[in-house]
């Protein structure tokens, strides 16, 4: 068994990809970090140098796992930040037919992953372009991947949490700090994880729903939110209640209260800008709400 085979068994890869940053001491590769097929002359090594981070090529079986998380599709803009030899982005358009971008700051990796997109036949869905990842405009993206180290991922946080809500955010071993994933997954002997960019449902709702055959109007205000939690309460008239289970996941929305008759209602919306609209269950009935925001959304808070 060689050295690294030792080393990467045990740690866990998050450790000895940051260790790799400065390792001369890593003298093989594993076989799911082993060089990309040649194309021209150019071969990249697995852990060397990058701008922020070095090179190492995420497992065949976590690109997949890790579009299959986003719920990749023809429709989808993928964009890789730090793309590599470009696997993620020639994947996504062959695997999965969607239009992909990887930004690549290794000029000589920029032209291999260019070869090979033209190799995979996709080199009018996949493009690299070099460039740096912070300087990126990502607005464009509907799914973003990356396989970074957590510092650059708490570099990125806030410009990704200003993406357009429901744009999917894919992680290869490296977290978001204190933004806890909606999923994580495991394949090809590493780990993924999933955001969804939550919608704000920040501020002063005028919710109106059915009840008893007739609309009831009451004011919902969510007085905060962290990430994809918001807090807040119900002004029922005879009564003021906390918002439970309260959780956006992208442009979805749900929440539930104890109403004034007793019973737990549960609505479940999507969100557009200043209205929400979705189902109410509760007592055994099923129907439609709208909820109408009045005023400004305070800002999403992160916490550190
Ligand atoms: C760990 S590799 C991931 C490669 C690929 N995304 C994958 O998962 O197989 C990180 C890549 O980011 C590139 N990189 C590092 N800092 C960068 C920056 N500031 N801008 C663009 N690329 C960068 C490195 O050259 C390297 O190719």
């Amino acid at each position: 068994m060689n050295r690294l085979h030792t080393i990467s068994q045990a740690l866990p890869r998050r450790q000895w990809l940051r260790a790799a940053a400065g390792a001369a001491v890593l003298g093989t590769v594993p076989v799911w970090a082993q060089r990309s097929p040649g194309f021209g002359t150019y071969q990249p090594e697995p852990f060397q140098a990058g701008k922020d981070v070095v090179w190492v090529p995420t497992p065949d079986a976590l690109v997949t796992r890790m579009l299959q998380m986003a719920g990749v599709t023809r429709h989808d803009h993928v964009i890789d930040l730090g793309a590599g030899d470009g696997k993620i982005v020639i994947a996504a358009a062959r695997q999965f037919g969607a239009r992909a971008l990887g930004i690549e700051f290794n000029p000589e990796l920029v032209a291999h992953a260019q070869r090979r997109a033209r190799a995979a036949g996709v080199a009018d869905r996949a493009r690299i372009v070099q460039g740096d990842i912070f300087e990126a405009d990502l607005s464009a993206a509907s799914v973003i991947t990356l396989y970074l180290l957590t510092e650059l991922n708490l570099k990125l946080r806030p410009t990704l949490l200003r993406l357009k809500p429901g744009t999917r955010l894919v992680t290869h071993a490296f977290g978001m700090g204190t933004w806890q994933p909606d999923e994580h997954s495991r394949a090809g002997g590493a780990t993924a994880y999933l955001w969804l960019v939550p919608a704000n449902v920040g501020g002063h709702w005028r919710l109106s729903y059915p009840r008893d055959g007739q609309t009831v109007n009451v004011q919902m205000t969510v007085a905060r939110q962290v990430f994809q939690f918001p807090e807040g309460t119900v002004h029922l008239g005879a009564a003021e209640t906390s918002l439970r289970d309260a959780r956006v996941a992208g442009e979805r929305v749900r929440w539930a209260f104890t109403d004034t008759d007793g019973v737990v209602r549960q609505f479940s919306g999507r969100v557009d800008g200043a209205r929400i609209e979705g189902t109410v269950t509760g007592g055994g009935a099923s129907a439609r709400f709208s909820a109408e925001r009045q005023g400004e959304a305070p800002a999403i808070l992160v916490s550190a």
